[in-house]
Parts: C-alpha cells; structure tokens; sequence
C-alpha cells in the first residue's frame, strides 16, 4: 500500500532573540527559575512587520527547496496555526498566494501544538487514497502577539517560528507508518486564549483587554500532557508491533523539558534518542515539532531506515503522535 512520506522539510525563526535575562527586566522571574522549571533559555520574536504567514512561507520554501520541488507542484497546502494573519481568509490562503501555489487548495488546522501533526494525518489519508500527490504541511506561530508581558506563568513559555514538510506518495517501506490523533474539548479552559471570537466578541485586544492573550492551568496542563503524549505513542508503536527500543530518534513537542523528560522515562527512551532544541526558541506551537525536525535532519540525527516517533499536545485539549520510517 502507498505510504505517505516526507520528502523534504525547512524551517524559519525570527532574528530578533528575546533571552531570559531580557524576561527578568519585564516581570519578576530569573533566568535560573525558568531553565530549572522549563529548560527554556531564550526563544525568537518576529518582527512588528512579520505576519504568521510570512514565517510559514518562507519555511515552506526552504521545504520545497529541499524536496527540488516548486511551488507549482503543490495540491494541497496545510497550515497549522493558533495565530492566524487574521480571522479570515485562512493563513493558509496567504502562503499560497506567497509561495505562488496556484494549483493547490488551502486550509487552516486549528489543533493549537498539536496541529502539524493534525495536518499530517490529514495529509497521509490524501495520500493514501491518491486523491492528491504532493501536499505541504506547515506549522506557524507568532505566540508572542497573544502572550499577556505581565503574566510570568504564561510569557517565559513560548516563542515564534515556523516549520514545512512536503509529502508524496512512498512505494518502499519508508514513510508514515501510523497517525494518531485525539481531542478532548472538556479540558477546553486548561489551555485558550478566549477573545475574538463570537463567545467573547471582537476587537477587544486593541482596547487593552487580556481575554486575547493565552489563559493556561500550568500545572494540570503538565501533567495531562505526560500521560496523554505517553500514551498515545504508545499506542503508536503497538498498532505497528513495534517497542520503544525500536526508536531511533524521539521528536516531541517542545513545551518544557521536565515534560519531555518525563515521557521519554515512561517510554524507556534513553535520553541520547530524545531531540530537545526548547532551549533555543521555547514553545512554538504548531511549529515545534517541523522545527525540531528540520533540525534533526540537518544535523544528521536521522538516517535511511531511521524510526522516527514525534508526538504533541497542546489546548483543546489535543495530542498526538506520528511513526515514520525514515
Ligand atoms: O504546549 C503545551 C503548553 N503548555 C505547557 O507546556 C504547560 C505545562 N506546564 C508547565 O510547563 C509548568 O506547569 C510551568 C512551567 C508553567 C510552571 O512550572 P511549575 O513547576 O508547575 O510551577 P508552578 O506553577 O507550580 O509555580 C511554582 C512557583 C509559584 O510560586 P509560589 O506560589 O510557589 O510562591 C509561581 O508563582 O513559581 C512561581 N512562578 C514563577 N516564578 C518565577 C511561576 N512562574 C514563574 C516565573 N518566574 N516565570
């Protein structure tokens, strides 16, 4: 059976760094409580210019350039994003009309940090049917326009950036194995930024109000993920008679690396097999895991034959996990 296969990835992160020393002038923490607590040490800022869209573009571009393909090849185009340009047309509209992907259809993927691989199970049913031959997923974030800068709990947590993968059609073993995804909307207020929408009303964030920023029960949070991200990949690897000794490389959502830490412990991963770069960009959403892969890739963490596990979470509440055979 025709297995869906990425075939190409990039990645986009703003300039402009924002460190921990720089939070300590802004609201009361220190950089030594948010690396003990997060593993965070700086995260990227887009510019005031920069809209979700351009971000994703150019990861996207970079995607194809590496997959040696053109923006004219594209059918589908996917974008994962809890921060879209605006409230419509989709963000994903925008990156195909900057990318210049006229022949492809384009939707947003509203799934928070669990999106890219939302858009990624999406993206293998396409496959497998043979409806379309080569789709884009994208995850993208400016996590810093919806962060509340007075609140500690929230805004030493997440950064921006975004990341592309282009998937074709594999006739060998390599590819997707199996995508699973899950959503469960009684932990909806764990985890929102509940302005602009039609429950709250519009327009509201340019007034000063704080109902657009993000809203988050830390510590319940943290520990759902643990239990959800474990075992939903574990559910992973047995759907494909597989054990954790079988992974080659772990790519989780980069949220906090006491999270991290804590799943690849359940899973008996040792922590050589585990990719973390949270250090460097913080939480990015939807654009965590294709950043985090992109970079596993370009620092040859991953081989042919490779088995790759990625797993996220994030509000809704959402999780999921991805196996691929490199
Ligand atoms: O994509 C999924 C997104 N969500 C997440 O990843 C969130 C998951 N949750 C977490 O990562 C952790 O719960 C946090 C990092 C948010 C918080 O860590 P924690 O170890 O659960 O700390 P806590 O919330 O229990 O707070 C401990 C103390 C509190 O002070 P008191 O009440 O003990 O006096 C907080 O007020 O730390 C205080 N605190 C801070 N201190 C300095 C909270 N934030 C900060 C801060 N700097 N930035």
């Amino acid at each position: 059976m025709l297995r869906a296969k990425i075939i190409g990835t990039g990645s986009y992160l703003p300039k402009k760094v924002m460190t921990n020393h720089d939070l300590e002038k802004l609201v009361d923490t220190s950089d030594e409580w948010i690396m003990t607590r997060t593993g965070i040490r700086e995260r990227r800022i887009a510019d005031k210019k920069e809209a979700s869209s351009d971000l994703g573009i150019k990861a996207a571009r970079e995607a194809l350039a590496n997959a040696g393909l053109k923006a004219s090849d594209l059918e589908l185009i996917l974008v994962a994003t809890a921060t879209p340009d605006m409230i419509f047309p989709s963000t994903a509209a925008y990156v195909q009309h900057g990318l210049g992907a006229g022949n492809a259809a384009a939707m947003d993927i509203s799934a928070v940090c669990t999106g890219f691989i939302f858009g990624l199970s999406i993206a293998e049913q396409y496959i497998k049917t043979g409806r379309y031959k080569t789709i884009l997923v994208v995850g993208t974030e400016i996590m810093s326009r919806i962060l509340d800068w007075t609140d500690r709990k929230t805004c030493v947590l997440f950064g921006d950036g975004a990341g592309a993968a282009i998937i074709q059609g594999s006739e060998d073993e390599s590819g997707i194995l199996s995508t699973h995804i899950y959503t469960d909307g009684s932990y909806a207020d764990f985890l929102l930024a509940p302005g602009s929408g039609t429950r709250h009303g519009y327009g509201s964030a340019a007034q000063g109000d704080k109902s657009n920023c993000i809203h988050m029960k830390g510590n319940e949070t943290f520990k759902v993920a643990v239990n959800f991200m474990s075992k939903v990949a574990r559910e992973a690897l047995e759907s494909n008679g597989l054990a954790s000794e079988d992974i080659d490389l772990f790519i989780p959502h980069q949220a906090n690396q006491r999270i991290i830490e804590a799943i690849a412990k359940k899973l008996g991963v040792p922590s050589e097999k585990v990719f973390m770069n949270l250090h460097k960009y913080g939480n990015t959403s939807a654009a965590s895991v294709p950043i985090a892969l992109d970079e596993a890739l370009r620092e040859n963490r991953i081989k042919r034959g490779d088995l790759v596990l990625i797993v996220a979470f994030g509000g809704g509440l959402t999780w999921g996990a991805s196996l691929i055979r490199w």
